[in-house]
């Protein structure tokens, strides 16, 4: 992960140790031992079970949350390596306006099924349209939902509601400066 510090290694410092994470605004201070993988501590820790568990390996993009605001699957990043970083989960992620547009259009056209992939694609897909303003492509939202499995509806639905969320994200911006 960039800008993560090294996952902790060899056999010194075993036991948890206490570990300052801001989730969503509030800082916690929680034991991890040096294994303990960050979707862990947010799931069963904090009991933010809004993000998912699908492959655990890094590569269906359904835990991911945000740290210092990119996107992280968090099945693969311990939770020490996450000291003092502002990590967002989808509960803060889909009060922000380019979370809610964005969850809103999932639904409006059709990119919701099972929904088991769907915090994932509303956190990254919220990064994008933060970083962006809303100016994307459609090439460059498939691009950044590319970490991000679903298993249920393709992806078409899913793709038209992201361009839907960052037309309207922007054009929302728009209004609010003129
Ligand atoms: S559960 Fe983390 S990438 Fe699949
Ligand atoms: S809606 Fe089921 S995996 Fe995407």
């Amino acid at each position: 992960m960039s800008g993560l510090p090294n996952a902790p290694s060899g056999s010194r410092d075993l036991v948890p140790r206490a570990t300052t994470l801001v989730v969503n605004g509030t800082a916690h201070v929680l034991d991890a031992a040096p294994d303990t993988l960050l979707v862990d501590t947010l799931r069963t820790g904090l009991g933010l079970t809004g993000t998912k568990v699908g492959c655990g390996t890094g590569d269906c993009g359904a835990c991911t949350v945000l740290v210092d605001d990119e996107p992280v699957c968090s099945c693969i990043v311990f939770t020490r390596q996450c000291e003092g970083r502002r990590i967002r989960t989808v509960e803060d992620v889909v009060t922000t306006p380019a979370g809610r547009a964005t969850s809103e259009a999932l639904v409006a056209c059709g990119g919701v099924q099972c929904g088991i992939c769907t915090p994932g694609i509303v956190v990254s897909a919220t990064a994008l349209l933060e970083h962006s303003g809303g100016e994307v492509s459609r090439d460059q939202v498939k691009g950044a939902l590319a970490g991000n499995i679903c298993r249920c509806t393709g992806y078409i639905g899913i793709t038209d509601g992201v361009c839907q969320a960052a037309q309207r994200f922007r054009d929302d911006a728009k209004a609010r400066t003129s």
